[in-house]
């Protein structure tokens, strides 16, 4: 049995075959309209989503599958204090496979080892985000027609932007993809990422603050909110929250085929007006995270053949 923690779980070329299936899904849905029959998706969240929950529920439904689940901490048993363990091997019971989201770092992976059913990390406090990694990559593949050979800037909220660290250490193993972390000093990316994951591999990277220095070289722009419930401060994240916003006029800086993607959702800091601009992919991204979802539920049901 295969569970998803980390965008590592798939070698490279698993990782194509998921990316293929994820696109044939998106041209030939009727196809796969009843692969799923019979089976259940449990959705566990312990921490607020609209998109991860929703679309992993969509794609489930499109399999002709269905769909139970919690969107809340408060609406568990979590609430009388029962641990992830237990839950997991309750909701073992019920379902063929479970989607889990929590605030504690490493929360689905203790679940994974008490499980009798696949699980896939939704997002694990600041931590991973494998899911919202596929729907990238694939939203790059698709749009830019490769992963390598691409110069990325990250934007915003490096430090505790879970989705930034998985699609860091998602894309480093594609040849000539180089990173341009652009954050205000109290929200750099943490050690253990430019240390163990960036310097380590000996990947192309350079650290700036202003976005506007970044702009012209980037081919895709990849911009984060600053995630508030993280913050031991509100002060803090009030003087942080409009460090940047991505406007009409920086847009201008840009290369005229840049990719602007935001794993939604978004505050301040891409200006609706920026929504127009055909450069302009975020919505797009979440179409697309309903397509690798259904990849992945068939792959890990074994049903992907
Ligand atoms: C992200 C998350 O939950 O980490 N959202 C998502 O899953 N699409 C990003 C965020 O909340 O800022």
């Amino acid at each position: 049995m295969r569970h998803l923690m980390s965008p590592l779980d798939f070698g490279v070329d698993e990782l194509d075959k998921l990316l293929d299936l994820a696109n044939d899904i998106e041209a030939n849905p009727e196809k796969y309209a009843h692969s799923c029959d019979g089976k259940k998706l449990a959705t566990c969240f312990y921490e607020p989503s609209t998109r991860t929950r929703l679309s992993f529920e969509a794609a489930m439904l499109n399999l002709g599958g269905s769909v139970l689940g919690f969107h809340s901490a408060d609406s568990s048993s979590a609430a009388k204090g029962e641990s992830v363990s237990d839950t997991i091997r309750v909701i073992s019971c019920y379902a063929d496979i479970c989607a889990m989201r929590h605030p504690k770092e490493g929360a689905a992976l203790v679940a994974s080892q008490k499980s009798t059913i696949p699980v896939i990390n939704a997002g694990d406090g600041g931590h991973q985000h494998p899911t919202q990694t596929l729907t990238d990559l694939l939203t790059i593949r698709s749009l830019k027609g490769r992963l390598d050979n691409i110069t990325i800037g990250l934007c915003g909220d490096l430090k505790f932007g879970r989705t930034v660290h998985s699609l860091i250490n998602a894309m480093i193993r594609y040849e000539n993809v180089r990173f341009v972390l652009i954050s205000p000093e109290e929200l750099r990316i943490p050690d253990y990422v430019r240390d163990d994951v960036l310097k380590a591999n000996g990947v192309d990277f350079k650290e700036v603050e202003k976005l506007e220095d970044a702009m012209a070289e980037l081919d895709v722009l990849y911009m984060t909110r600053v995630q508030r419930e993280r913050f031991f401060n509100e002060e803090d994240y009030v003087r942080l929250k409009d460090f940047y916003v991505l406007t009409k006029e920086k847009m201008e800086l840009a290369k005229e085929d840049m990719l602007v993607l935001h794993p939604l959702p978004r505050v301040n800091e891409i200006s609706v007006e920026v929504d127009d601009d055909p450069r302009a992919c975020y919505f797009k991204q979440a179409q697309y995270g309903v397509y690798v979802r259904m990849a992945l539920i068939l792959t890990l049901l074994g049903l992907a053949e």
